[in-house]
């Protein structure tokens, strides 16, 4: 268990996330669905279409049109080229032009999973795009901050302000998060075990030492096979939250989760499907840790994914039964996730 706290010698501390990658047979439905779901779309040459953010980063999210739907995989920053270079000498690999928009410097591995991680360097960065300013402004019973100054917001995509988190199923917890941790320095912020002890979901930051970072870049659950379970992004505030909710379901898309409060990472959060089915969360006022702050330890339990709002949909929970032969573990995990969490929920 120390083991997957944080890695005593990391090879590199990364310091962002930047981008994810899917393969897509409708490329035109997913088009539809980056820009109501509040990405931009950029004018890039060759196959791929790209989409920005309106925040720094030069794209958040690479679809290559394919005879599949899949996750390809994700892109972390580093801090600077060193990184990549120490990276080379451990991993055998080279640092190599990075050929997407942003340019710059990339080191290409594959996760245990089979999964595409990229490490850039020397990337430019956007000017960020224009986005109302956050309510931030709240009235409370004894403190009256907000007066002659009402909330007028309309009902319009979430701005995209950058990626989130990505959040991963694994059938090899501790191989697969020891991999990130040792590469590029996550600290898990929260661990959840199931009965006997073994870690089945854990969130991991980035280590920024005393600069805040997310309560989690990434997290993994432990699950029969390796899937992307959804892929996050940050938007102004609560309002956008709401609103962007508004624009999808005038748009027709699928709605997933939300909106509620989740308790690990705090996010107030809303979740929505694309066109092949893999799940976006758009997310305001998640949790800031900075590198000291411990980790939290706490049994898996369903009711531990969210605070208030509605019930884990069925599309949320593990199919079960899980195939003979599955670890104990997995048996375990389901039924945490499968145990009615509250009194009036089944
Ligand atoms: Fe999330």
């Amino acid at each position: 268990m120390n083991s997957l706290l944080r890695h005593q010698d990391p090879i590199l501390h990364a310091d962002r996330l930047t981008h994810v990658v899917f393969n897509r047979r409708d490329p035109d439905a997913m088009d539809r669905f980056l820009r109501d779901f509040g990405f931009v779309s950029l004018e890039t040459s060759g196959r791929s279409r790209h989409y920005r953010g309106y925040g720094k980063a030069p794209f958040c999210v690479e679809v290559i049109p394919a005879d599949e739907d899949s996750f390809v995989g994700f892109a972390l920053v580093a801090k600077d080229v060193a990184d990549l270079q120490r990276l080379t000498q451990v991993e055998g690999v080279a640092i190599e032009p990075n050929d997407g928009p942003g340019g710059g410097l990339r080191v290409r591995l594959t996760d245990p999973d089979g999964r595409r991680v990229d490490l850039l360097a020397e990337i430019a960065e956007l000017d960020p795009l224009p986005i109302r300013a956050p309510f931030v402004s709240i009235n409370t019973p004894n403190r009256n901050v907000r007066v002659n100054a009402p909330i007028r917001s309309s009902a319009e995509p979430s701005p995209v302000l950058r990626m989130g988190h990505v959040v991963l199923q694994t059938p090899d917890f501790q191989r697969t998060a020891e991999w990130y941790m040792h590469r590029f320095g996550f600290i898990a912020s929260d661990l959840c075990t199931v009965a006997d002890g073994t870690p089945a979901l854990g969130f991991f930051r980035l280590d920024r030492g005393d600069t805040p970072a997310d309560h989690h870049s990434l997290a993994f659950l432990a699950g029969p096979a390796p899937a992307v379970l959804h892929v996050s992004t940050e938007t102004i505030d609560i309002d956008a939250v709401g609103q962007g909710q508004q624009h999808l379901r005038a748009r027709g898309w699928t709605h997933a989760w939300g909106t509620g409060r989740h308790v690990l990472g705090s996010q107030f959060f809303d979740y929505w499907k694309d066109p092949a089915g893999d799940e976006w969360e758009h997310y305001a006022d998640g949790d800031l840790m900075t590198a000291d702050y411990p980790t939290g330890q706490h049994p898996l339990a369903r009711g531990g994914l969210w605070a208030w709002g509605d019930d884990l949909p069925e599309s949320l929970r593990p199919p079960g039964p899980l195939p003979e032969g599955a670890p104990p573990f997995s048996r375990a995990v389901v039924d945490a996730l499968l145990t009615p969490p509250r009194p009036w929920m089944r």
